[in-house]
């Protein structure tokens, strides 16, 4: 059943408002990407109820989901990841630092969240069948989440997408399209597919419900930090929908009246895959509306396949997070984000995919600029697992000490004797 809270749309572009059975995957007059609107002040009436719900996983925030129940939702526990702090690096950078860890998802990747909404979305409009073009996190997630409920799925990967990544896909029993060709180009053709075949298509910016999932992280983020916000939140930006649900989650939390402000938003991309941040320098300092902002298209080659984009799919919500919570943008070289997952691994016991360690990188380059103020509250994103892409978690991990099996020769290189 559809929640009573949910409203309708609104566009990211041209602000004009929608009612749900007026608009599906974008602005019927703009082609922007929609965003999901709902009665804040009712679901402010419902906040003890949040707050004291037993649920677990992202279904304790309910009255801020599109469904009124969980009847349809996966049955794997998506969400309610730890906020770690590391004490080691907050005074190694004389700040306080968390990291989000969302490799604790059931897929392994922050991508569970999208999915588990999306689904469910599609099964309360009596749909059995779900489609998604992905670098690969997001397929893979949504295999998992539709084998949990026995759904078809369809999804499209670069063929050069991480291994680890394909087996996921192919063992949760998707149809699997390795495309010849980059992420954009899969996501074309997946978005062709769908239409010609009518599936509904979960793929990234295109479908507004994504980003009702992944604003959960920003209500758990202030969760555990007792209903407050921290000062700065670093989020690895590749199509921009991240970023933009923790943008929506820190919104609605302050219009429903649970929080009193909005954290500044950083968005980090690799310097091989930088669309978003190109695009914000050129309109820095610049009072532009939402509609005059053109996005900068590139040619992306950065080692953090799950940033790996040409042309950012909700790029105008990413723009739009940075810019509208005074928040800021880094670039980083592709060493610094594997020097960024050994040293996130070796400090914190986390372990990173690439993209799951660019927000950290961006934020040692933050801290060199000067941007962030000694003693903040700062989060980073942690999104992906390092096993899901062993190949580059290899990389940054250096080699181990080749020895024979004599105890002499291991005590010498030991011991110095
Ligand atoms: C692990 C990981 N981190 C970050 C991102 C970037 O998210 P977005 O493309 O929404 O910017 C992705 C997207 O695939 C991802 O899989
Ligand atoms: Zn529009």
């Amino acid at each position: 059943m559809i929640s009573e809270n949910l409203k309708g749309f609104k566009c990211l572009r041209c602000g004009k408002e929608f009612s749900l059975k007026q608009a599906r995957y974008q602005c019927p007059d703009c082609s922007g990407n929609l965003e999901a609107v709902y009665d804040y002040a009712r679901i402010g009436r419902k906040a003890d109820a949040v707050k004291k719900s037993l649920e677990k996983g992202i279904y304790r925030y309910l009255p801020f989901l599109p469904f009124a129940d969980t009847k349809l939702t996966p049955p794997l526990l998506v969400g309610g990841t730890p906020l770690v702090k590391s004490d080691r690096l907050s005074s190694k950078w004389g700040i306080e630092l968390f990291f989000k860890d969302d490799t604790r998802n059931p897929s392994a990747s922050f991508k569970d969240r999208a999915g588990a909404v999306a689904l469910t979305v599609a099964r309360e409009d009596g749909l059995d069948r779900i489609s998604c073009a992905s670098t690969g996190n997001a397929g893979s997630s949504l295999a998992c989440l539709a084998a949990s409920v026995g759904m078809d799925c369809i999804i499209f990967v670069p063929e050069k997408a991480p291994q680890a990544k394909i087996a996921q896909l192919l063992l949760f029993g998707a149809k699997v399209f390795a495309v010849q060709g980059t992420y954009d180009e899969a996501f074309d053709l997946c978005a062709c597919v769908s239409t010609e075949i009518g599936c509904f298509n979960r793929s990234t910016g295109l479908n507004p419900w994504t980003r009702e999932g992944k604003k959960t992280v920003s209500f758990e983020i202030a969760e555990d930090l007792g209903w407050e916000v921290p000062d700065y939140v670093f989020v690895p930006v590749g199509d921009g929908n991240i970023i933009s649900g923790v943008w929506k989650g820190f919104r609605e939390l302050f219009y429903a009246g649970f929080t009193q402000s909005i954290p500044k938003i950083v968005a980090v991309q690799s310097k091989n895959s930088d669309a978003v941040h190109k695009t914000l320098e050129k309109y820095k300092g610049k009072d532009v509306s939402p509609e005059e902002i053109e996005m900068i298209q590139v040619n992306a080659t950065t080692i953090a396949d799950s940033i790996s984009v040409d042309v950012p799919r909700d790029g105008l919500a990413a723009v739009r997070a940075v810019r509208e919570t005074d928040g800021f943008s880094v670039e980083i070289s592709d060493e610094a984000i594997l020097e960024a997952i050994k040293e996130i691994s070796s400090n914190t016991g986390l372990f990173p995919e690439p993209a799951g360690a660019t927000a950290y990188a961006g934020l040692k380059k933050a801290l060199e600029d000067r941007k962030v103020k000694s003693g903040s509250r700062i989060v980073c994103l942690v999104t992906g697992s390092g096993l899901k892409d062993v190949a580059s978690a290899l990389k940054a991990a250096g080699k181990p000490i080749s020895v024979s099996t004599d105890k002499a020769e291991t005590l010498k290189i030991l011991c110095g004797k």
